[in-house]
């Protein structure tokens, strides 16, 4: 087996929210990225959100000094590349992250497909909320080097990154991702591959029993919202931060888990959330969801 090289060019798969701030923190560190996703439209809404975050990254970090912000962003985005094409950009990288759709059968048919192009050498990372990492990584031939990477929302403000292992990553991978976590600026956590890793398995059930709180009429959205910023010290209260987070996200967190553990009381998807869902009141991305946006 070849060592793991130190990440030098990265391969992120998947424009949505999570991919775009991967990008965009993986570049503000000195990583050269290529941003990859089938839609040219999502690349470009992509690069139009990276270079609005940035923006307020420079302002914080340069302050009046224009010229330095200025600087700053041309080099952050001249670090950035984007492509249709996975096959072709992971001839020529050190990792690669997928964020793409949470389908198992969708995430095969990448994976199996960049590891009959890839390098060996390449170390494959997804970063999934609730499938098991394992299981994505069984159609490669590389599942010493396949890990979870797991970011948080928004990526560029979130200081922790996640760092699953299953029981076939090899020591030299979790080193090399831990390495590159810490090169990004987060605090990394090692973790298994468990559903929900650390924070998803304590933070999702923690939505949905507010969720289930405000369907049994105990108290307002804003009541439990401003009970849990208050009384508990949560930058945000619970609902807010399911429609931060997208209310199709936490559903299929929790569709998916209650799916495999039925009997467990805290996985069961609540039944406002999934009319919300189906009425395509999403949170945030859709303007609405508990609260209107
Ligand atoms: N890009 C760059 N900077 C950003 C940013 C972005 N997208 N969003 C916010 N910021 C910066 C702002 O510039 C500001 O910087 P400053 O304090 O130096 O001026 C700072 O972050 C705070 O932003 P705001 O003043 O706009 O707003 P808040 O103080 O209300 O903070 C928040 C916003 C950081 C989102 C905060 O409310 C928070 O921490 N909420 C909880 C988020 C959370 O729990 N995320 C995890 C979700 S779970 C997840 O992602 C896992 C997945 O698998 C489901």
């Amino acid at each position: 087996m070849s060592c793991a090289r130190s990440v030098s060019h990265v391969t992120i798969i998947g424009g949505g929210l999570m991919g775009s701030g991967i990008t965009q923190v993986a570049a503000q560190t000195g990583h050269r990225v290529t941003l990859v996703d089938l839609d040219q439209n999502i690349l470009d809404g992509a690069t139009a959100r990276i270079t609005k975050s940035l923006a307020r990254v420079a302002k914080k970090k340069f302050g009046d000094d224009a010229d330095g912000a200025k600087a700053f962003m041309d080099t952050t985005m001249g670090s950035i590349s984007t492509a249709t094409d996975a096959c072709s950009v992971v001839k020529d990288t050190d990792l690669v992250i997928e964020a793409i759709v949470e389908n198992m059968a969708v995430k095969h048919r990448l994976f199996k497909e960049l590891d009959s192009v890839a390098p060996q050498s390449v170390i494959f990372t997804s970063n999934t909320s609730s499938l098991s990492i394992a299981e994505i990584a069984e159609v490669t031939s590389r599942k010493d080097r396949f890990g979870g990477l797991h970011f948080f929302n928004p990526v560029p403000v979130m200081k922790l990154l996640e760092v699953v292992k299953t029981a076939d990553t090899s020591a030299e991978t979790l080193s090399a991702l831990t390495a590159f976590g810490k090169k990004l600026g987060k605090v990394t956590v090692e973790c298994s591959d468990t559903p929900g890793f650390i924070v998803n398995r304590l933070l999702v059930p923690n939505l949905a029993e507010a969720i289930k709180m405000l369907e049994r009429g105990v108290a307002s959205a804003q009541d439990i919202d401003t009970a849990m910023k208050l009384g508990a010290g949560h930058p945000m209260g619970p609902l807010q931060l399911a429609d931060y987070v997208g209310l199709d996200t936490c559903c299929f967190i929790l569709d998916g888990w209650s799916e495999k553990y039925p009997d467990v009381e805290l996985f069961k998807t609540p039944e406002s959330l999934k009319k919300l869902v189906s009425e395509g009141k999403l949170g945030n991305k859709t303007g609405e969801g508990f609260y209107k946006h």
